[in-house]
Formats: structure tokens, C-alpha cells, sequence
């Protein structure tokens, strides 16, 4: 299996949510069976009644659409799907596709029942996605032959196939591709219980000593993203190696985290930045989400998808039809007095 991650430069804090390279051993913490996944209890729930009933009629789960935002383990659901159906996985993802050619080589290498994974789906170049649909329907591809008066198309049948598409950005799909999955899983935040079991088990995995609180620490700054947590994990294992005797405890996780500025809540600088900018230049807002990506020189898909989840989950942030503005909760966090807005629901 292979996949390409992408990442901008800018954000290098352990809190990032997109793969690093040191997260290349994140396969070894992975999950293998449903029972093995922690959280997402209402997705893992549905999933295993599909699973069963598809392996019961011996015919392929019916395409499934994971969405969410980044770091929640849509690959590695994806991957537990593949093992509980008992099938392989061919991983790609959507910009890697560049050709109709890349993507049918790839489905007429598929066997009957396998899984295609393809994360970020929503950058499919469009020609690539039209032979997605009758692949997805029929289980057929049409494929031009020739050029110019002369050109015929003929139809070539494919193996029985379940598409997983992965997308942080659910909205930008086209119709027509959303239409055609069967099965649809919103993965949520995780709640700081579930990321303390994932902590524990990675930190058994790693044969990491972890006291209980110490992974409640982690946890709960690890803004509900699994991925963060891990790496989170690994970096405190070296503060305890280094700076205590190998045992993470709370007092040594606190401090760690502290050391690479992430606060008490969980929040980076670039939360804090955000926060604390719509505060000192839009009086609290609201503020467009494209004016405050360009007063902090943030992209704003970035700002979307990967810190406001956080942050509204967290109850720091409101979105309102015409803006961002932060909550009375936020200036409290960041020790700015609150003088009341006239605009905003707090
Ligand atoms: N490691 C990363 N995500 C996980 C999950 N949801 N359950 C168990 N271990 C994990």
C-alpha cells in the first residue's frame, strides 16, 4: 500500500493533524478490527451491521464516504473495514490520480470484493471522476478506443469493488459522486476518555510506562484527534527519558506539553493566534473567514478545517452568517477582560 500526504510548511507544532514524518510508524498503533478501534461508536456500530450483512450475501460492502475532519483515522477505519470483509486494500488519494488512464489502471488491477481507498476525494480532477460513476454503479468502465470519426468505445466489466472515499470537505464533492456511496460516516472529535484508552494502548504498544493521569494529560490537549495524541505521546516519552525516569506521570506530561506550547485546553499558538486576533482587531468579531486568514497569513481552508473544529467544539468560537467571533470562554482562557459584545450570541 502506498499513499502520499501532503503538509504546508507553516504548521510544524506537535499539534499538526496532517502526517509528518515521524508519524511513518503510526501503521504499528493502527487498529486492526473493529473491536480494537476505540471511539466513533455510532459509525463502528452501523459499519458492523453492513460488514456482517455484506459478508453474509458473500457480495462488497456498498461504497462508503468517510468524512470529517483531519487526523480522526479515516484511512484507519478504512483499513479495519478491509480486514473485517476480509479483503485488500489498494490506497490512493485524489490528487495523485492525475489521468482517466491512472484511475482505470487501478480499478481493472482490483479483485473481486477489494477495497479502493481514496483519501482526499474531493480533489478528484473531474474527467478522472466521471469514469468513477459507472465504476461505482455498473462495475464498468468505458474506455475510448481510437481518435477523431473513427473513435469507438467499448465497455470493459471490472471486479466487484467497494470505493471508500475519505474528505475533510464533504461540501465540495459534487452531487452526482456523494449520490452514488450507500453508506455515509461523519467521524467526530474524540472525547478526552476515548483518546486516554488510545494513549494507553499506544503506550502499550510502544512499551511506554504510562500512568493513568499521565495519559488523561495527553489526552485532553490532544484536541480530539487520535494522530496528536500519538505524537504527543512519543515526544513526552522523551522529556520523561531524558528529564525524569521514563515514567510519564501527569506532573511530567504537563510539563512537556507546556515546553512545546500547548496549553492547558489543548490550544497551539496558532489557536491562540487566531483567538486572540479577532479579539484585538475585530473587537471579538464577527470576522470574515478569509479577512482573518489574511490578518494572521494563514490559508483559509486551513484555518476550516483543521483549527476551527477544535476551537467550536471547545466552545472558544461561534460561526454566524457573518462571521467568526470568539466567546466570552475564550478571553477568560486567554486572560483578556471581557467587556461584553453587542453582536455576537455568546
Ligand atoms: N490509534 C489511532 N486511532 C485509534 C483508534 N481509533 N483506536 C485505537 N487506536 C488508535
Amino acid at each position: 500500500m502506498s499513499i502520499s500526504y501532503s503538509g504546508g510548511e507553516a504548521e510544524q507544532a506537535v499539534t499538526r493533524t496532517s502526517m509528518l514524518p515521524e508519524d511513518s510508524n503510526e501503521g504499528s498503533l493502527r487498529p486492526r478490527t473493529l473491536s480494537e478501534y476505540i471511539g466513533q461508536t455510532k459509525a463502528k456500530e452501523n459499519l458492523s451491521v453492513f460488514i456482517k450483512a455484506a459478508k453474509m450475501r458473500g457480495e462488497p460492502l456498498d461504497h462508503v464516504l468517510l468524512h470529517g475532519p483531519p487526523g480522526l483515522g479515516k484511512t484507519t477505519l478504512a483499513s479495519v473495514i478491509a480486514n473485517e470483509m476480509c479483503v485488500n486494500m489498494r490506497v490512493t488519494s485524489g490528487p495523485t490520480i492525475e489521468k482517466p488512464g491512472d484511475l482505470a489502471a487501478l480499478l481493472t488491477n482490483l479483485q473481486e470484493n477489494d477495497i479502493l481507498f481514496v483519501d482526499e476525494i474531493h480533489r478528484l480532477d473531474r474527467a478522472v471522476e466521471e469514469i468513477l460513476y459507472p465504476a461505482m454503479e455498473d462495475y464498468a468502465i468505458d474506455i475510448i478506443i481510437g481518435k477523431g470519426p473513427s473513435a469507438n468505445s467499448i465497455r470493459l466489466d471490472l471486479p466487484h469493488f467497494t470505493l471508500i472515499g475519505a474528505t475533510t470537505r464533504s461540501g465540495q464533492l459534487t452531487a452526482p459522486l456523494r449520490d452514488r456511496f450507500g453508506v455515509t460516516l461523519r467521524l467526530e472529535l474524540y472525547t478526552p476518555a476515548e483518546l486516554a484508552d488510545i494513549v494507553r494502548r499506544s503506550a502499550g504498544i510502544l512499551g511506554i510506562e504510562i500512568e493513568p493521569e499521565g495519559a488523561w494529560e495527553i489526552a485532553s490537549r490532544s484536541r480530539g484527534t487520535p494522530r496528536i495524541a500519538n505524537r504527543m505521546l512519543r515526544r513526552v516519552r522523551d522529556f520523561a527519558q531524558v528529564e525524569a525516569d521514563g515514567v510519564i506521570t501527569r506532573p511530567v506530561a504537563d510539563a512537556a506539553l507546556t515546553r512545546l506550547e500547548v496549553d492547558a485546553k489543548g490550544l497551539d499558538n496558532i489557536d491562540r493566534l487566531m483567538l486572540r486576533s479577532i479579539i484585538e482587531f475585530y473587537k471579538g468579531g464577527p470576522v470574515g473567514l478569509e479577512t482573518l486568514a489574511a490578518t494572521i497569513n494563514e490559508e483559509a481552508v486551513t484555518l476550516e478545517d483543521v483549527y476551527e473544529p477544535y476551537l467550536l467544539q471547545q466552545g472558544f468560537l461561534t460561526r454566524t452568517p457573518r462571521g467568526r467571533c470568539v466567546t466570552r470562554k475564550a478571553y477568560e482562557h486567554l486572560g483578556i477582560e471581557y467587556y461584553g459584545q453587542q453582536s455576537i450570541e455568546d
